[in-house]
């Protein structure tokens, strides 16, 4: 397991890279990209759905959700990270901001629509649990999309990679989506220019 697989490390690490993470997070994780991920998802024409970003962190995905809907539920367990996002969103706006941890939820079973989480699952050390506490809070039939990083093809990267977190291929999302309850498992990969698979993005359905 990597090193910052473990919540109270990946806190200490988000505590200094909250000062940064705005500047740095567009060279690995950035517009184009969060476009493509959000037009996997469907989000109803009729009706506002409940939708929940997990790993929030400074709010990049939340922005691109709030594209879609009126109201985003977002969770963080890194009090800096959350204080950089109410600072561009608002501590009391269109985001109702939780801190917590991915793997209890703090939400009713059957709450929500959507499920988002970007960036984030590479530092739960338990992410079938995770994934199993989504199942919980979204309703029959509801969608979960996780973009997370994909394994580096070099050995030696992929060495220092797994040192540090989880980075996980298709097979392997597909084993942790399927042993969590979802159906309807697909993936895609992205990326900026100079690196176009560096992201896994996987979606998925709760079982109706
Ligand atoms: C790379 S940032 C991604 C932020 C944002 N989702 C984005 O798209 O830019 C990862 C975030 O996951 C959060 N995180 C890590 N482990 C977590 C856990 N167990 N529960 C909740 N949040 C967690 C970190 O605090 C950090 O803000």
């Amino acid at each position: 397991m990597g090193i910052l697989e473990n919540k109270a490390r990946a806190r200490l690490f988000y505590k200094y890279l909250s000062t940064v993470y705005d500047q740095v997070n567009p060279f690995i994780w950035n517009e184009e990209m969060r476009t493509e991920a959000l037009s996997l998802l469907e989000f109803p024409a009729d009706e506002e759905p409940m939708v929940l970003d997990v790993g929030c962190g400074t709010g990049f995905g939340t922005e691109g959700l709030l594209e879609h809907v009126d109201t985003v539920y977002a969770l963080d367990q890194s009090e800096h990270q959350l204080e950089k996002a109410y600072a561009k969103l608002g501590k009391r706006g269109p985001v109702r901001f939780h801190r917590g941890d991915a793997e209890r939820l703090p939400f009713a079973t059957n709450t929500f629509d959507i499920i988002w989480s970007s960036g984030s699952i590479e530092y739960w050390p338990d992410p079938v649990r995770a994934l199993r506490e989504f199942r919980r809070v979204l309703v029959p039939g509801g969608q979960v999309l996780v973009v997370g990083p994909n394994t580096p093809e070099n050995l030696v990267a992929k060495t220092l990679a797994d040192a540090m977190m989880l980075f996980y291929d298709e097979y392997e999302a597909d084993r942790m989506f399927k042993t969590a309850g979802f159906e309807e498992v697909k993936h895609k990969f992205m990326g900026p220019n100079y690196d176009p698979d560096i992201a896994i993005t996987t979606i998925a359905r709760a079982p109706e």
